[in-house]
């Protein structure tokens, strides 16, 4: 598929964001993520053009984050975290259910093109472990059910949130997103009393940095 001309126009405002074009790269890889569905070789090369450096340059970036993808994600990316705190606090078993619901293993989409399996490393969301992912929304202290009642929502065409608000759309669209992040759709922070607890506490006890 041809990277379309709005893309490149979306490419060229990205790059002008920047003191220093190249540093624009990442969310440029977003942006052609959100058309193409995977980062191929034409949109590599057009992020090339754009910033006036080798697709080798870009490639090795875009090889590099997991969050790139070389092949096609398909309607819905599903991240489970299986790491250490997630792992030993349900994440595994999310895993074993999603995947026998699914019927897939890791990085691989499901034939009808719905859904995409991964595990993931540390979101940085230990405080609500085990958590789950869907087009990178927060499904927090998910449980195996659970995991299984968003797939089986979204199978349905009903809408799913995310257990910090945003409604899910798509892998697409949460690429837009990424590249455009000042999109109007955030509202409120999604911070919780559960995440703050080690700031309340400090500032209970007049703790300081050194
Ligand atoms: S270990 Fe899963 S979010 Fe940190």
């Amino acid at each position: 598929m041809a990277i379309s001309e709005t893309t490149r126009t979306g490419l060229r405002e990205i790059a002008d964001r920047y003191p220093s074009a190249r540093s624009a790269l990442l969310p440029m890889l977003h942006l052609v993520q959100s058309e193409e569905n995977e980062i191929t070789v034409e949109g590599i090369n057009v992020c090339a053009e754009v910033l006036g450096i080798t697709p080798a340059e870009v490639t090795a970036v875009a090889s590099f984050y997991t969050m790139y993808k070389r092949r096609p994600v398909g309607k819905h990316h599903i991240g489970i975290c299986t790491n250490t705190l997630c792992g030993l606090l349900g994440g595994d078993a999310v895993w074993d259910a999603l995947s026998a619901e699914l019927g897939v293993g890791p990085n691989e989409p499901t034939p009808d093109g719905e859904f995409f399996l991964e595990r993931i490393e540390c979101q940085a969301a230990c405080t609500h472990a085990p958590v789950m992912t869907v087009d990178w929304e927060f499904m927090d202290d998910v449980t195996p059910r659970g995991a299984c009642e968003v797939i089986e929502k979204l199978r349905r065409g009903e809408t799913v949130r995310s257990t910090r608000g945003p409604v899910i759309r798509d892998f697409d669209a949460t690429e837009h997103t990424l590249a455009f992040p000042l999109d109007g759709l955030a509202d409120a922070p999604s911070v919780d009393s559960k995440m703050l607890a080690g700031l309340t506490i400090a500032k209970q006890r007049g703790m300081k940095a050194p």
